[in-house]
């Protein structure tokens, strides 16, 4: 691919993201950047600071000063770092997902977050997913995607997850915790998650992690 090429990648949490976004960006040599990460990394970052992240005052004036990054590597693996700190696992910690609202709906935060997501994007082809990667950060990408999936089938896939690492959870505890999350994506003031009119709608319910790859592919090669 000759011309640098933006993939905007948006869905609700569950839908298999980034799994497919890293594998599409490592297949075809383009860059992978995790927002939602960065939102955890600056969480992370006022959590370990201050403790109580609801007293954080001007969140921004204090964000001057640090710097995040992210590193994607041709294995498919993407890693975030504050200042020199690699935080990739400490910010998937269930404490740091229960305050991230506090700065995500904060529209000072958005704009410092959608500066950095630009920056970084304005040097390479890049695959980006979030949830307001379509609408706001890149209205104009080349590429929108919409990636869904059934309440069901994202619960099935989450304990699966956890299963995986040897965790035991309570299905319907997932289950509960992913309608809350949907609900308060897609019902808040700021960037809230919706489709974009040009995004292209893929229901993965019924799709394989492969085939899902497959179809992004296919699209991007058409670009
Ligand atoms: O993609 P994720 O689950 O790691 O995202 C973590 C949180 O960050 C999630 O609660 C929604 C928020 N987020 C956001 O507000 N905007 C984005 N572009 C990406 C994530």
């Amino acid at each position: 691919m000759n011309k640098r090429i933006v993939i905007a990648v948006d869905g609700p949490a569950g839908s298999g993201k980034s799994s497919v976004c890293k594998r599409v960006a490592a297949d075809l040599g383009l860059q992978y950047i995790d927002s939602g990460a960065i939102y955890r990394a600056i969480t992370w970052f006022f959590m370990d600071k201050y403790g109580d992240p609801d007293k954080v005052e001007n969140p921004v004036l204090s964000l001057r000063d640090v710097t995040f990054s992210q590193v994607f590597d041709s294995s498919g693996k993407s890693r975030t770092f504050v200042n020199d700190k690699d935080v990739s696992l400490l910010i998937r910690e269930e404490s740091v997902a229960k305050n991230i609202s506090i700065f995500s709906e904060n529209s000072e935060v958005r704009d410092f977050v959608n500066a950095m997501l630009r920056s970084w994007a304005s040097k390479e082809s890049i695959i980006m997913d979030g949830r307001d990667i379509g609408t706001v950060v890149f209205p104009d990408a080349d590429l929108k995607i919409y990636l869904d999936a059934s309440v069901d089938v994202r619960t099935e896939r989450r304990v699966k997850e956890y299963s995986d690492l040897g965790k035991n959870v309570d299905e319907n505890y997932i289950r509960n915790q992913i309608i809350q999350r949907d609900d308060k994506d897609k019902s808040r003031q700021l960037a809230p998650l919706v489709k974009a009119w040009d995004a292209v709608y893929i229901d993965t319910s019924q799709l394989s992690f492969e085939e899902v790859v497959e179809k992004i592919k296919e699209l991007i090669k058409r670009l």
